[in-house]
């Protein structure tokens, strides 16, 4: 039976172009992970979006004098190309500024204080004098209470990734000027988070045989010290609050507070679009549904503590029967991608921004390396010597050139046809059942969110094919000398392709997709990649589709024809010329 998967990726926020680090660190583990389950035959919804709002967006605005709607819709626009261009197979990839998310967002609000789990409090924050206003979250800095680091941010601390209030800060100031705040006292609503810490760790413990132990024990860390946390803040762009209340009118809601719940609102959005209004349920409100977060190890505990507790507290919400909303299944988060070695930064311009990357290599030697060394469990580096030998005498050696020699050889002595091969030998019959074992040793190790090691099986996989050629009769003289047995080496030579085209699509889709036409096939192996104007009463929005009705089902071995007609191939993985390494190091600023 199909299972429901869901698949989201924690929401960037809108504030500058995505980098490798983005790419690494969610965004394409959670792809990979959702084209290998369409693949299949599984029911996949995959969202995210933009995060549209909170001062990581206004402190980018200010700092260049612009709204900050308008640095938020240049951003936006931004991430639709790119996560377009680098193949992330969105179900739906939104935004938080939606007539929708808004609208949900509030209901949640009223339905956690119907319930009793916000409360209000009045309690001292960090005003700045010169500036006439609450310093919230990223508009001030200071000395992390925890660990000491200098950095550290008014809601958290990058270094040991402490959630904190900011008039915890030692020695806070002003990102803007610079100034010493001073305390002043503010009234703000409260999520009462002590009322979940049982069903919390009740939660945790019941999932901490499959989660990873990084997410497992940071989470159990902190459960127990969980009490009321400000969900409001004094800042004047994000979600108004829904109370009738003018003291309210000038106040918002903490970013962090809705954009987890993007997760429900986009799979919302996404049953509205397609008219079928209730079939986010699928997902949301079936316990056999398994949903899995996808995000960078900064944002752990708004997901496996904060985000759980919300849903909690909202169960039922939009629904009549007493089956309990899905909380999250997995959070396989991701430690961080550095550069050369070395943290990447922003504000150091020591990063490597997508737009750049994507205009000038192509999409899957990107999408290669970047799985390579994906951290899953450590730490690791974006180098580019590496990226470039890797692409040459991995990708392009063991599968680019394989493919190639295979169907060119093929085009040119059997009429641009599959060959009709004699009985096959038992080195024909071991390759094949060495590449159909991988349907199963690569799929085993992407259900188990082990993306490199689930690559590199692959790759693996596609060195035996290599070595079966290199040994089998084929080319040179047994053409000539004994074509039935050259016939045969390259008719399971194709049957080998046509898998691994298909064990590789959910790393390499670009590359399956022109390999499963120069094969031969008429209907593509994927769906399309869109963006789309979406139209709701007030507004419109820009997001990004996936038609996913063409990758079902197909995570099966080869049955190509004899006789099926093959195409001429492009190039099918580029080489890339050595000293380009040199020049992009150079490129980087320090
Ligand atoms: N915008 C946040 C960040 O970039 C992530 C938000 S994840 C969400 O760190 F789930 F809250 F959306
Ligand atoms: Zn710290």
């Amino acid at each position: 039976m199909a299972d429901y998967i869901h698949v989201s990726v924690a929401w960037p926020y809108a504030n500058g172009h995505l980098h490798a680090g983005h790419i690494a660190g969610s965004f394409l583990p959670a792809d990979i992970f959702a084209r290998y389950h369409r693949l299949k035959g599984n029911h996949v919804l995959m969202v995210s979006g933009s995060d549209s709002h909170g001062t990581p967006i206004m402190v980018e605005a200010d700092a260049r004098g612009i709204p900050y709607r308008a640095l938020f819709e240049e951003f936006h626009e931004s991430h639709l190309k790119v996560l377009q261009k680098m193949g992330m197979s969105f179900d739906l990839y939104t935004h938080t500024d939606t007539e929708n998310h808004h609208r949900i967002a509030k209901d949640i609000f009223l339905i956690l204080l119907e319930r009793g789990y916000l409360y209000k409090e009045k309690q001292l924050r960090l005003f700045s004098l010169t500036e006439n206003r609450f310093l919230e979250d990223r508009y001030v800095e200071g000395t992390c209470p925890k660990c000491g680091f200098d950095g550290a941010r008014g809601d958290q601390c990058d270094n040991c990734g402490s959630l904190l209030n900011a008039i915890e800060l030692i020695n806070p100031r002003g990102k803007m000027d610079g100034s010493t705040p001073v305390p002043r006292e503010t009234e703000h609503y409260f999520f009462d988070l002590a009322q979940f810490r049982d069903r919390l760790r009740a939660y945790l413990e019941s999932h901490a045989h499959h989660w990873r132990p990084t997410v497992l024990n940071e989470s159990l860390s902190k459960v127990d010290d969980q009490r009321g946390r400000p969900i409001t803040r004094d800042v004047s762009w994000g979600i108004p609050l829904p109370l009738d209340d003018p003291e309210w009118a000038n106040k918002r809601m903490y970013v962090w507070f809705e954009a987890v719940m993007g997760y429900l609102t986009a799979s919302i959005e996404w049953a509205n679009v397609h008219q079928q209004a209730e079939a986010w349920k699928n997902w949301w409100y079936n316990p056999q549904a398994r949903i899995y977060n996808f995000l960078g190890k900064d944002n752990i505990l708004f997901h496996t503590i904060i985000w759980p507790a919300e849903l909690m507290g909202i169960s039922g919400i939009y629904h009549d029967d007493d089956t309990p909303i899905s909380l999250p299944y997995d959070v396989p988060a991701n430690q961080y991608l550095n550069l050369e070695e070395r943290k990447i930064s922003k504000s150091r311009r020591w990063l490597i921004s997508m737009p750049d990357l994507l205009e000038f290599y192509d999409v899957d030697s990107v999408r290669y390396y970047l799985t390579a060394v994906m951290p899953e469990t450590r730490d690791t580096d974006w180098k580019w010597d590496d990226f470039i030998s890797r692409n040459n005498n991995e990708l392009l050696a063991k599968w680019g050139n394989l493919v190639n020699r295979v169907l060119k050889f093929a085009i040119k002595h059997f009429e641009g046809k599959v060959p009709q091969p004699t009985e096959l030998r038992d080195i024909d019959r071991e390759i094949l059942a060495t590449v159909e074992a991988g349907f199963t040793s690569v799929g085993e190790r992407i259900e188990a969110v082990k993306l490199r090691d689930a690559l590199s099986e692959a790759m693996r996989l596609a060195t035996e094919v290599n070595v079966y050629l290199d040994n089998a009769p084929w080319f040179g003289k047994a053409i000539k000398e004994d074509r039935p047995a050259a016939a045969t080496t390259i008719y399971t030579a194709l049957r080998c392709i046509d898998s691994l085209k298909v064990i590789f699509a959910p790393f390499l889709p670009f590359t399956s997709e022109r390999i499963h036409h120069y094969l031969g096939y008429e209907k593509p192996l994927f769906g399309d990649l869109q963006i789309r104007e979406l139209q709701e009463s007030q507004s419109s929005h820009r997001a990004l589709m996936y038609d996913s009705s063409g990758a079902m089902g197909q995570w099966q071995p080869s049955q190509l024809p004899v006789g099926q007609s093959l195409r001429e191939p492009d190039i099918i993985i580029k080489k890339l010329d050595p000293a380009l390494a040199e020049a992009e190091r150079e490129k980087l600023e320090d």
